[in-house]
């Protein structure tokens, strides 16, 4: 099943292995894409990743979570990414890239931190200033011109980080969001500023481009959210044009979950369930038949990214274990 084909409107993936996104810290304070992230993204389409999925990138330079993060703020940071994502491309693999506004977890000292509320993440972290709706609005567009960058330089599809305690993960958490207008409260009230996202990046998008949206779906903490509740605020926004759901956890707040392989590979299968979408599952998964045993659980495709770190031929080593034939690249053939 894990080298079997995945197809989400034009995008045909040749297996169901995914590198999520992984912040580098490698960008100068510019937000262009360096030699690293080049070597780094390419060494993994040869290793046969079926989607490579591009580190959290600055829809705004206050958006990024370090000032070494990638960005898409402006037009000169498009051929820096192009580069990399034709070799990619050239390399057999499918590419997206995750656009992200940190909110108040931007560590970058001397930008203003901003949040739904005027709530610290925790005690040692800086206040942030709640959003009027105006600078929602303005955020919601550079999302959308950032979206139309992504298109520029030629991504196969764009993921949305609505995960571990970002910006849009902030309004989708009680925990982040006590404002008492219509971007906090009731679900549909918490998921408004995702589902204008949604609606902006999708609107620049051309229409065999799928959209992926990465979500924490469980905030490990009393009065969080659950995979209910998040499917419930997916349901009401999932037809402007969502795609698939990249279900991770955790990091609204530094509440720590008790790990092992595979912990939220339940709630992957919840959301799938609730929503209908299909889902990108993992956490901790190092070995192949764990990875073949998650797709067989109805989950749509699996992520590994320490392993991919580790090993970045690890889809070449697992087919071989798995005893699945695979191309490998033509200049590696002679190491099959
Ligand atoms: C170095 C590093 C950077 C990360 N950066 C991001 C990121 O930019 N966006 C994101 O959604 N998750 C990020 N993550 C989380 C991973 O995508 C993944 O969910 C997490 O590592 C758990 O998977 P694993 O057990 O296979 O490593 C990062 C993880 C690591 C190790």
């Amino acid at each position: 099943m894990l080298f079997t084909p995945f197809t989400v409107r034009d995008l045909k993936l040749k297996n169901r292995i995914v590198m999520p996104p992984m912040c580098m810290y490698s960008a100068g304070n510019d937000g262009q894409a360096t030699d690293w992230h080049y070597a780094h993204y390419v060494t993994r389409a040869v290793g046969q990743a079926g989607l490579i999925i591009v580190e959290a990138t600055g829809i705004e330079e206050a958006g990024r979570i370090s000032a070494n993060d990638l960005g898409l703020w402006n037009d000169g940071q498009i051929d820096s990414l192009k580069r990399i994502v034709a070799a990619v491309q050239q390399a057999g693999s499918k590419i997206a890239v995750q656009l992200n506004h940190a909110g108040r977890k931007c560590e970058v000292p001397e930008l203003e931190i901003v949040a739904p509320s005027a709530i610290s993440f925790s005690k040692d972290s800086r206040k942030p200033k709640a959003l009027s709706a105006d600078e929602i609005h303005r955020i919601v567009e550079k999302f959308r011109l950032a979206a139309q960058r992504a298109v520029k330089a030629g991504f196969d599809a764009i993921e949305i980080h609505g995960a571990h305690g970002y910006l849009l993960n902030q309004f989708l958490s009680p925990l982040a969001n006590q404002r008492m207008d219509q971007y906090g409260g009731s679900a549909e009230n918490r998921v408004r500023m995702l589902g204008q996202v949604v609606e902006a990046v999708r609107s620049v998008m051309p229409d065999g481009m799928p959209l992926f949206v990465r979500v924490s779906a469980h905030d490990y903490e009393t009065g969080g959210n659950t995979p209910e509740s998040v499917s419930e605020m997916l349901n009401l926004i999932k037809n402007k044009g969502i795609d698939v759901i990249h279900v991770s956890s955790g990091a609204v707040t530094p509440a720590v979950p008790r790990v092992y392989p595979g912990y939220q590979i339940g709630f992957a299968v919840a959301i799938k369930e609730l929503t209908g979408l299909p889902v990108i599952g993992g956490g901790l998964i190092t070995e192949p038949l764990q990875a073949e045993r998650i797709i067989k659980a109805d989950v749509d495709m699996v992520f590994l990214a320490r392993e991919l770190l580790r090993n970045p031929y690890w889809p070449l080593q697992a087919a071989r274990e798995l005893g699945v034939k695979t191309d490998w690249p033509v200049p590696y053939a002679r190491a099959k």
